[in-house]
């Protein structure tokens, strides 16, 4: 496994690939890697002649007094288990390697970026599709993977390559979950137990609004103000949002039909975290989905 880090030696590392005929898989992550990080990997290793993983905590995507300098890091253990999951090239730049002249260019997917995520953290969005698109430039994968948990990422991006007429196709896979049900996040890290333990109101609230829509409700903001009160009802959540919104324009639904995101996120003492659940509802039938 190669390590490199930087974009003219990536790029230069890569043509030998494509040369040979390999098609290129390419991972984003910010490091600290989980078993969902894993599963990314994995989902790609068997598509692709080269698979890589690129670690890079983007400090564009980070607001002035968000989690930038604390983001945690553990690139030795990242090594390990890139190393383990078959990548054969880990990019890991410096903020001057992928920055080297203060920005004035940025990537912005209007609308899409200032609703839910983008309401709390107004910049965010415009850090990552600044971030991706680079690493998209430099790496022209065949493939790049995305995680269901961070949803309106995946809605984000997918946008973006279909209007900047990216010529990688997406993958996304399903949210990675600790044996408990709480979504796999980096930022778990930041948790007191007693914390943890309260955060576990994220995945209930989806599944309790999961089951009413089985059960047949269709009043969307019925379904948002259930979640809602299920996180409220937990002291040590600080709510931001509960929501129903159609799956790929983001836009509030009255009435949960088709492909319908339920998303939420809360804050536990220092940590912000999300999840979220997709839903295909069709007549009586309801199935969760990717988004
Ligand atoms: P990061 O939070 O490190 O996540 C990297 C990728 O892992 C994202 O696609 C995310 O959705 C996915 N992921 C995280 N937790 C997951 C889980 N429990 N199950 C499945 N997938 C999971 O997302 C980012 O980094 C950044 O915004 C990035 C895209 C790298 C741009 O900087």
């Amino acid at each position: 496994m190669d390590w490199i880090t930087g974009p003219a030696e990536l790029r230069r590392r890569l043509a030998s690939e494509r040369s040979a005929g390999r098609a290129i898989g390419l991972v984003p992550t910010m490091g600290y890697l989980h078993r969902g990080h894993a599963a990314l990997m994995r989902a790609l290793r068997p598509k692709v002649g080269c698979l890589v993983l690129s670690i890079f905590v983007n400090p564009t995507q980070f607001a002035l007094g968000e989690d930038l300098a604390t983001y945690p890091r553990n690139l030795e253990a990242d090594r390990q288990l890139a190393e383990s999951e078959g990548v054969d090239v880990v990019f890991s730049p410096t903020a001057e390697g992928m920055y080297p002249v203060p920005s004035s260019t940025f990537v912005m997917v209007e609308g899409l970026s200032s609703v839910l995520e983008g309401a709390s953290r107004p910049t965010h969005f415009r850090g990552v599709t600044t971030v991706v698109t680079k690493l998209l430039h430099v790496v022209q994968p065949d493939l790049v993977v995305f995680g269901q948990k961070d949803a309106q990422q995946v809605v984000l991006v997918r946008r973006m390559l279909q209007e900047l007429l990216f010529d990688t196709r997406m993958v996304v896979i399903p949210t990675v979950r600790d044996h408990d049900g709480l979504a796999l996040s980096s930022r778990n890290a930041y948790l007191s137990s007693e914390e943890r333990t309260a955060a576990l109101v994220l995945v209930q609230s989806l599944a309790e609004a999961t089951k009413v829509v089985q059960a047949g409700e269709r009043d969307a903001r019925a379904v948002a103000e259930l979640m809602g009160i299920i996180i409220a009802g937990e002291p040590l959540a600080m709510l931001d949002y509960a929501v129903a919104v159609h799956a790929s324009t983001l836009a509030p639904v009255q009435t949960i039909d088709g492909k319908v995101l339920l998303a939420v996120a809360a804050r536990f003492g220092r940590a912000r975290l999300l999840d979220n659940a997709c839903l295909m509802v069709d007549g009586p039938s309801v199935s969760t989905v990717l988004p």
